[in-house]
């Protein structure tokens, strides 16, 4: 029987904000669409997996304006700190792009081309919270008061932490911009609208047609049973985005553009290899297209994403598939508590392959969260991955190479027993495709126990110690590498490198496909250990590592963290370089408190009579009052380019260094130094 035509597939998962830094909980999603992916192309399938960057909106916007960068840099440089995090999990992309991109502009005013000429846009006018200071309309989020209700102050948008109570913007006493802490005022603008409740029936069907989850279906129809709302796909200037063609001023929201940042990241993966694009997109083509997403985004891919393929002519996504959040220890992930564990803070303690497993151990096709108990964690890989699954090679490669010249058996002793764990491939790939993770690493773990317990009871070391039994430990042993071999082909998704090092040892490649007979006669390389145990001390300082990280962005390189030291040496520059930056002495006249800036001291700087006074703003607020500062003299480099920042000009910088907090020291030139003196 000739072999199915391998499927093509696309798989997605959802865009990460350029916002901000990846968390273990961006990681659980990561993780479980790769396994996926990894699982479908080692049976052979031809499948993709592309994301990007989701780099527009107002948030990015403001982020780098505080940094004193432009947008553009800002999502650059989290791109690549997004890209070597994911790369660190041992994420398999084969394409991550980002949203602020040509393909991206193509795509997204096309579509919306198609959806106007359609008859799905309107326009109207509407009334919003607009910052008269900062000249921005003011999401919910933005604004921030006194609660309507039990009246404690200083509460965002359109809820209080306080007593939970939900009211609009406008309800709140006193309400102030979060941005500028002036107080808004409403203003009128025009916003375009996507007609949602045009696509009702076809939403209806869609819901229907089992391609979501039941629970996720099930929520959706919440709103389509409500009646379904236009949808607002307009923002105003100023905003980080794509000026809507013909519209000045007028921007497309971030989440209309940030899923067709998929189709522009497949573009674009098309164009740089030559892959066929069309037949991924268009009606009528025998590809597939998934969507992996938390479950907090349901609404944007379940409803408003099918509506915009339905209207722009493209086809809908064979399925969506849902997942639970990450709690750490039983609740929400906390910063205080040390459990919010930034990806790159896990990858400098522990082995990515090792939170891998845990999550492969813990994912089902349920949208339920997902908890990541700390001390479970380091029980279940310790036992599993290491005391079962690397036990097995380990016990009987050192036989092997020993008396065996590291070859195994000509023959096969357990035929019957290989071919039942071979057979076994089958059940555990459907787990894998239902997305039953759990079930099949417990599949996959119960064959383990029963390799195992075939050593235990045939101890080759004890059979080693007598005469005559030699064929018989080589055969044993050679079982147990033969076993191995099929279990490490079924773990392969989940742990991509220990499978690498598995395959080199073997000398063979792990696949579903390739999996028909032991290895007989078959020569093996020198046997590598392949993951080590988590000793506790490991995640102890994970967390420690995860509440220091809050308080100072840039904390010193220790040992714990060498590998990829928190604070990294720039790229070496040449002398010219160095030599261009102009460091003078600098007399400080005054030194204030910034409204509204935790960090942030204003210093107005004496230069001397040739060069005047410069304002800086100097985040050293932590280590030095005001007061303390008057009258001193410092270093700052005098002819930096001037930063426009959210409280104002910044002309150059002061020079200051130390771990953060009050160890923070500015530089003091003693006396006899004078103002403008250029430093060497
Ligand atoms: N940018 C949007 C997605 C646009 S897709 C066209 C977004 N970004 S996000 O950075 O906030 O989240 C990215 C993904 O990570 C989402 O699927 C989200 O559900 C998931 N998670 C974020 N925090 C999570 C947990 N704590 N746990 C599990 N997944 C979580 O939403
Ligand atoms: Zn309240």
């Amino acid at each position: 029987m000739a072999a199915p035509a391998p499927r093509k597939i696309l798989v997605t998962s959802a865009l990460p904000y350029a916002n901000g830094s990846l968390h273990l909980g961006h990681l659980l999603e990561q993780v479980q669409t790769d396994i996926w992916v990894r699982f479908q192309k080692s049976r052979g399938h031809h499948c993709l997996y592309v994301c990007a960057d989701d780099a527009h909106g107002t948030a990015i916007m403001l982020t780098a304006e505080k940094l004193g960068i432009s947008p553009e840099q800002q999502i650059e440089n989290i791109q690549q700190e997004h890209k070597r995090d994911s790369a660190g999990f041992l994420i398999g992309f084969d394409n991550f792009h980002t949203t602020h991109s040509e393909e991206n502009r193509f795509w997204s005013e096309t579509i919306y081309q198609h959806l106007k000429d359609n008859g799905h846009i309107a326009t109207r006018a509407i009334i919003q919270a607009f910052d008269p200071e900062k000249q921005l309309f003011l999401a919910d989020r933005f604004i921030k008061g006194t609660c309507p209700r039990c009246k404690t102050p200083d509460q965002y948008g359109d809820n209080c932490e306080a007593c939970g109570a939900t009211y609009s913007p406008t309800d709140l006493i006193d309400p102030v911009s979060a941005i500028s802490g002036a107080r808004p005022v409403d203003k009128e603008s025009t916003h375009f609208f996507f007609k949602l409740p045009e696509f009702a029936d076809m939403l209806k069907a869609w819901l229907d047609s089992g391609r979501l989850q039941p629970q996720v279906a099930n929520k959706l129809r919440e709103w389509t049973d409500a009646g379904l709302q236009e949808w607002d796909i307009s923002r105003d200037a100023p905003y980080f985005g794509f000026e809507i063609p013909g519209e000045p001023g007028k921007y497309f929201y971030v989440w209309l553009d940030a899923p067709i940042g998929y189709i522009a990241s497949f573009q674009n993966y098309c164009d740089r290899t030559g892959h066929p694009f069309d037949e991924y997109w268009q009606h009528g083509g025998d590809t597939e297209l998934y969507h992996f997403i938390g479950k907090d985004i349901i609404n944007f891919h379940g409803l408003f994403w099918p509506a915009m393929l339905e209207s722009a002519g493209l086809r809908a996504p064979t399925a969506i598939y849902a997942h639970g959040f990450l709690t750490v220890n039983g609740t929400k992930m906390s910063k205080s508590r040390g459990t919010f564990i930034k990806a790159s803070t896990y990858l400098e303690h522990l082995d990515a392959q090792y939170l891998r497993y845990y999550f492969a151990a813990k994912l089902s096709s349920s949208v339920d969260d997902i908890d990541l108990n700390l001390e479970d964690f380091v029980q279940r890989v310790n036992s599993d991955v290491v005391g079962k699954v690397v036990n097995i090679a380990s016990r009987c490669a050192g036989f092997l190479r020993n008396s065996f010249d590291n070859t195994l058996s000509a023959g096969c002793a357990e035929q019957e027993m290989v071919e039942s764990f071979i057979a076994a491939g089958e059940p555990i790939a459907g787990l894998y495709e239902q997305r039953e993770f759990n079930k099949a690493i417990r599949e996959i773990l119960a064959l383990a126990d029963r390799a195992n317990q075939y050593i235990d009871e045939k101890k080759p070391w004890a059979l080693a110690k007598q005469e005559g039994t030699e064929q018989e430990v080589h055969d044993v042993c050679s079982v147990g590498i033969n076993l191995f071999r099929v279990l490490m082909t079924y773990l392969k998704p989940v742990l991509p490198g220990m499978a690498e090092k598995s395959e080199a040892f073997l000398k063979c490649t792990l696949d579903w496909t390739a999996l028909q007979a032991p290895l007989l006669d078959h020569a093996l390389d020198t046997f590598q250990p392949l993951l080590t145990r988590i000793d506790p001390k490991q995640v102890a300082a994970m967390v420690e590592a995860s509440k220091e990280s809050q308080a100072a962005a840039a904390a010193p390189a220790t040992a714990a963290n060498k590998a990829q030291p928190a604070v990294k040496v720039a790229d070496t520059i040449e002398f010219d370089d160095f030599a261009k930056v102009d460091l003078r002495i600098a007399a400080i006249v005054a030194a204030e408190h910034v409204e509204g800036a935790d960090k942030l001291l204003r210093l107005t700087l004496d230069l001397g009579p040739d060069s005047g006074q410069k304002q800086v703003f100097a985040g050293i607020k932590s280590a030095y009052q005001p007061e303390q500062l008057v009258g001193k003299l410092t270093v700052m480099v005098a002819n930096l380019a001037p930063r426009k920042m959210r409280f104002g000009v910044s002309e150059g910088m002061v020079l200051a260094a130390g771990p953060g907090g009050k160890d923070l020291f500015l530089l003091e030139p003693h006396a006899g130094a004078t103002p403008g003196m250029q430093v060497k």
